[in-house]
């Protein structure tokens, strides 16, 4: 096994400042060097190469998630696709999270720091192109807040296709599922996720959908809560719920769910936004915002799921 984090047999770079190009014929350049991603709206990362660039028979590609973080909490479907996988590409820590077993089984590894996920997926992609088996991985699932769908929009502007990379998605556990576990059962009615990066979407939509979800009563669930560059995100967020739920309904605080700093708090709406400037908060942080018939009992957030108008117990 090796390890690429500077270059690779693809020839891709890990400096983001950089214009990168790669042997298996990719170019990327990302002029985001921020290390939350950002706010700025500068960041530009171009996909190079095509299909037509690569003689190879392409190897497989999946994308994988590892859950939230504990091998425990990796399913055996995850772990058995990256045994199999001959490369592995990922974001620093999501690496530095994997089983030694599967780290020592990899013919080559290839990480990344935090940002430039379009040129690291694209890095994947033209090893998979090139003929190599491989995977890339993330924390929770690839379908929330993550890379498969930037992996099949790749595929299609290189002009490959899913089918001849068999590309396929391995499930993880969610964050607001690993989060929502530790709180309780705040989740078990109608539930919403949503973001406050506002590096891909605006600030604006995310605040309208802020709004829709504290209205509507849905249990919600925050990714992405705060940095230091999103401080005033968090601010009108916490503002926002305020102006739908009473100021004690019950919010669970989850940083580092499976983790070795793993911590876990159930506060009332009106004590969040003070925790923004705590280590409790940051971007290893979910957020449960319980809806209007959310309590506490012995320590646990409870959401009722309705039974209790039906039935007696
Ligand atoms: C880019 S999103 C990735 C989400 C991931 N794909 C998932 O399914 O959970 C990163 C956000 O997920 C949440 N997150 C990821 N791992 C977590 C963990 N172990 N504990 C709490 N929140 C976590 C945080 O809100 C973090 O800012």
């Amino acid at each position: 096994m090796s390890t690429d984090n500077d270059t690779s047999k693809c020839g891709a770079s890990s400096t983001e400042s950089e214009p990168e190009s790669s042997a298996c014929g990719a170019s990327s350049s990302s002029t985001d060097t921020s290390s939350s991603c950002g706010a700025s709206s500068d960041t530009e990362e171009k996909v190079g190469s095509t299909v037509d660039d690569f003689d190879a028979d392409p190897g497989e590609f999946v994308a994988v998630g590892l859950g939230p973080g504990q091998p425990e909490g990796m399913t055996q479907r995850a772990r058995a696709a990256l045994l199999e996988a001959e490369h592995i590409v990922g974001y620093s820590t999501y690496i530095e999270l994997l089983p030694d077993e599967i780290l020592d089984a990899a013919d080559e590894l290839y990480d990344t720091p935090m940002c430039g996920e379009v040129s690291r997926t694209e890095e994947a992609i033209d090893r998979a192109l090139a003929g190599n088996d491989v995977a890339i991985v993330g924390s929770g699932d690839p379908n929330v807040y993550a890379l498969a769908g930037l992996a099949l929009e790749i595929i299609e502007s290189k002009g490959a296709t899913a089918s001849m990379l068999d590309f396929e998605v391995v499930p993880g556990v969610p964050a607001a599922q690993s989060c929502g576990a530790r709180l309780g059962a705040p989740l078990v009615n109608d539930s919403v996720s949503i973001s406050l990066s506002d590096h891909l979407t605006d600030m604006p939509t995310i605040e309208s959908r802020l709004h829709a979800a504290a209205k509507e009563g849905f249990t919600i669930a925050i990714y992405n809560p705060w940095s230091r560059k999103r401080r005033e995100n968090f601010q009108k967020c916490c503002e926002i719920l305020m102006e739908h739920r009473a100021p004690d309904t019950p919010v669970g605080v989850v940083h580092g769910a499976g983790r070795e700093d793993e911590q876990v708090e159930i506060v009332d709406l009106e004590e969040l936004e003070e925790l923004g400037e705590t280590d409790l908060v940051d971007m290893t942080t979910t957020i449960v915002v319980g809806n209007e018939e959310t309590y506490v009992w012995d320590d646990r957030m409870v959401t009722p799921r309705g039974y209790e108008t039906k039935y007696d117990y």
